[in-house]
């Protein structure tokens, strides 16, 4: 595997430095993705492609109520995720669950918040794996990605070199909102940083 292909699935030692990498770059979209959402409501957060536990970490500091499960393809960053959150761990309130948004190991209504942070660009049918999102999620509950990136004619360039690069799929704000309301979803909420391009969406399900 290439230093590069390890940002969709970081194992062994270059998927670990990769996740280091990560952990520090999405830092800065995370704080004000942050400055965005109402977290303190939050009580079980499932972080689907939860990757090097970076944005789990900030996250749990702004809302100390709730509990974690980071899942992930990769047992690397499951590990990972345990170690960089080792005080919610020691907490009682993180769990790490190897496996794919393909088919998510829970039942219905697991969790009231799916938070995906640059992950959604690997996974294999968006459509159908926010439609699993969805499942997990019970009424009243949200869906938050927050990306640095979408489709969009200002950022095509750059997108196709990562698209070539790492693998990575885009959509445009629209076809994001669009996908989320055909899995379920009844209202969502964009806000975007126009310069750096990041977003932060929120969808909410049935009684939000
Ligand atoms: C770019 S990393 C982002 C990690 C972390 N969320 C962050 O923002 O630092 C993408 C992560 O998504 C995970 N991933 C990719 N496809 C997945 C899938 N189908 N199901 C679950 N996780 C997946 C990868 O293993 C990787 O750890």
């Amino acid at each position: 595997m290439n230093f590069h292909s390890q940002v969709c699935q970081p194992t062994g030692v270059q998927g670990i430095m990769m996740a280091r990498h990560m952990n520090a770059n999405h830092r800065g979209m995370m704080e004000w993705a942050l400055d965005h959402l109402e977290v303190s409501n939050f009580r079980e957060v499932l972080d689907a492609g939860c990757g090097g536990g970076g944005p789990m970490s900030q996250l749990s500091r702004k809302a100390p109520n709730a509990k974690f499960t980071g899942l992930d393809l990769s047992r690397d960053m499951l590990r990972m995720t345990s170690k960089v959150n080792a005080s919610i761990f020691k907490e009682g309130r993180l769990r790490t669950v190897r496996g794919s948004v393909s088919s998510l190991p829970f039942r219905n209504g697991s969790f009231d918040t799916v938070f995906a942070c640059e992950t959604t660009y690997f996974w294999p049918d968006l459509q159908e794996n926010l439609k699993e999102c969805r499942r997990v999620l019970t009424e009243g509950g949200r869906m938050v990605m927050v990306q640095e990136a979408w489709d969009a004619p200002q950022w095509r360039e750059r997108n196709e070199y990562w698209q070539k690069g790492f693998n990575m799929r885009f959509c445009s704000l629209e076809e994001y909102e669009d996908m989320l309301l055909r899995a379920g979803f009844t209202e969502v909420v964009t806000v975007t940083e126009e310069e750096r391009g990041w977003f932060v969406m929120v969808a909410g399900t049935e009684g939000n």
